[in-house]
């Protein structure tokens, strides 16, 4: 315990005393005081509440395919409304990679079927076929693909074993819109895809998540799930929007340790009066107190926000893979070359960038050398199932189950590419000084 308050002490020092630092999430500076109003309009007077949310899954769903889509308040309660409408349930079992986040775990065992993780593709960082075949007996019911910082999976041999067991594809989109696998966007080649836009995730509405499919009968079923389903609490919206205006200030390499210490005063403060959730905190632990429903819809202002994601999304997407290709241009030449995953050299793919990751035997020591400019704590996925606050083992995940996702864990860097635009100089600069250490 005082181990941890001195090493989370001194991280916050090394924060507040270093311009530009770089975290995993950032604000929205880029919205004028006329559009952050706009978002306030829509939390104080939701008239048009239907309108706008319509509007945002329209536009999100353009931006996947030709298929449709229906916001949710998390990813996972996307992934949980297909897994029911797909009938998956008590008996039935679903493939999971075991590099992920607890809360698809969870969402899993919700629907009363079992998760059974198997192995991260070192090569990608998602899905890995050759284990997933592994995995499947009699009673799989679904497999999914995750596609990890904007490298698409090997989508296409996880859909022929799907098919092959009579089992659905869910992509698992959480990190990854918009990168392409031999010309097809990561979204379109599963029965259904689940997207996250929470604070961390490639677009941003501070929580959220969206479910998509090209297939109309499964959305038909999964409308009949989540029209009916209530939003987030009136009092957690207020809460959600005032972390939206505190990110927008201070999300950003400019002030992002005065955006750390605030985030761990209102974390001392939710100990000792607790004033309530504003993530989806609810799903990180065993004893859930219902604080929200599950699933529940995205509320209008977040879709309001989402709308002005879309907005520069092109752009935004055009910027991250062109980031991605000077953080390789800047590693080829140093020992960090030969570290890289096969995945940046493969020419199938187009990567929207979400965070530059490899893998490196001397991991803690870079580590070492990128906390002095990278929030390095936050990097995925250390554990193969990260956030369960139970232990692994609450969500049925036995240790040493999947040794290379573990042996992966131990070794994982991640380099941010949802970068303040303007701010990529000092980071590139930092990372070829990293790059010739490694
Ligand atoms: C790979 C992956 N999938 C799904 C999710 C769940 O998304 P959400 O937090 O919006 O429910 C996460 C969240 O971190 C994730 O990392």
């Amino acid at each position: 315990m005082l181990t941890a308050i001195t090493r989370k002490l001194k991280e916050l020092t090394r924060m507040l005393g270093t311009r530009p630092y770089y975290g995993f999430v950032t604000g929205h500076g880029y919205l004028t005081e006329a559009q952050v109003t706009e978002v306030r309009r829509v939390l104080e007077s939701p008239t048009q509440a239907a309108e706008t949310v319509a509007e945002y899954e329209r536009r999100f769903a353009a931006v996947v395919g030709e298929g449709r889509g229906l916001a949710t308040a998390g990813g996972r309660m996307a992934l949980f409304a297909t897994l029911r409408a797909l009938g998956v349930g008590a008996g039935h079992e679903v493939i999971v990679p075991a590099f992920t986040c607890s809360v698809v775990a969870s969402a899993v065992l919700r629907t009363g079927a079992t998760p059974v993780f198997t192995n991260v593709d070192p090569a990608t960082f998602g899905t890995d076929p050759d284990a997933v075949a592994k995995a499947i007996t009699p009673k799989t019911r679904a497999i999914i693909a995750q596609h990890s910082f904007g490298i698409p999976c090997r989508v296409g041999e996880l859909r022929a074993l799907a098919d092959g067991c009579g089992a659905a594809l869910i992509e698992d989109c959480a990190l990854t819109v918009s990168s392409t696998r031999d010309g097809v966007a990561v979204g379109n080649t599963g029965d259904a895809a689940f997207f996250s836009t929470d604070h961390s995730k490639p677009m941003n509405t501070v929580v959220g998540g969206f479910f998509y499919t090209r297939d109309a009968g499964l959305y038909d079923a999964v409308a009949a799930q989540l029209n009916n389903a209530p939003t987030l609490p009136e009092a957690q919206q207020r809460r959600l929007f005032g972390q939206f205006l505190l990110e927008r200030r201070l999300a950003r390499p400019a002030c992002y340790g005065l955006y750390q210490l605030i985030m761990l005063g209102k974390s001392v403060l939710r100990r000792l009066s607790d004033p309530g959730m504003t993530f989806l905190d609810d799903d990180y632990v065993v004893e859930r107190t219902g604080a929200y429903a599950y699933p529940a819809r995205l509320p209008a202002m977040l879709a309001r926000i989402g709308l002005f994601e879309l907005d520069r999304w092109p752009a935004e997407a055009a910027r991250r893979e062109a980031l991605l290709q000077r953080y390789l241009t800047a590693a080829y030449g140093t020992p960090l070359a030969a570290h890289l995953p096969a995945a940046y050299a493969d020419p199938a793919l187009r990567i929207v960038a979400h965070r530059l990751a490899f893998t490196h035997p001397g991991a803690d020591q870079l580590k070492t050398l990128m906390d002095a400019r990278v929030h390095t704590a936050w990097t995925w996925f250390m554990d193969p199932v990260v956030g369960a606050r139970a232990g692994l083992a609450s969500l049925g995940y036995a240790a040493g189950a999947c040794p290379v996702s573990e042996r992966v864990g131990t070794q994982v860097l991640n380099w941010p590419c949802v970068v303040e635009q303007g701010a990529e100089g000092p980071l590139l600069e930092f990372f070829a000084q990293v790059a010739r250490q490694a």
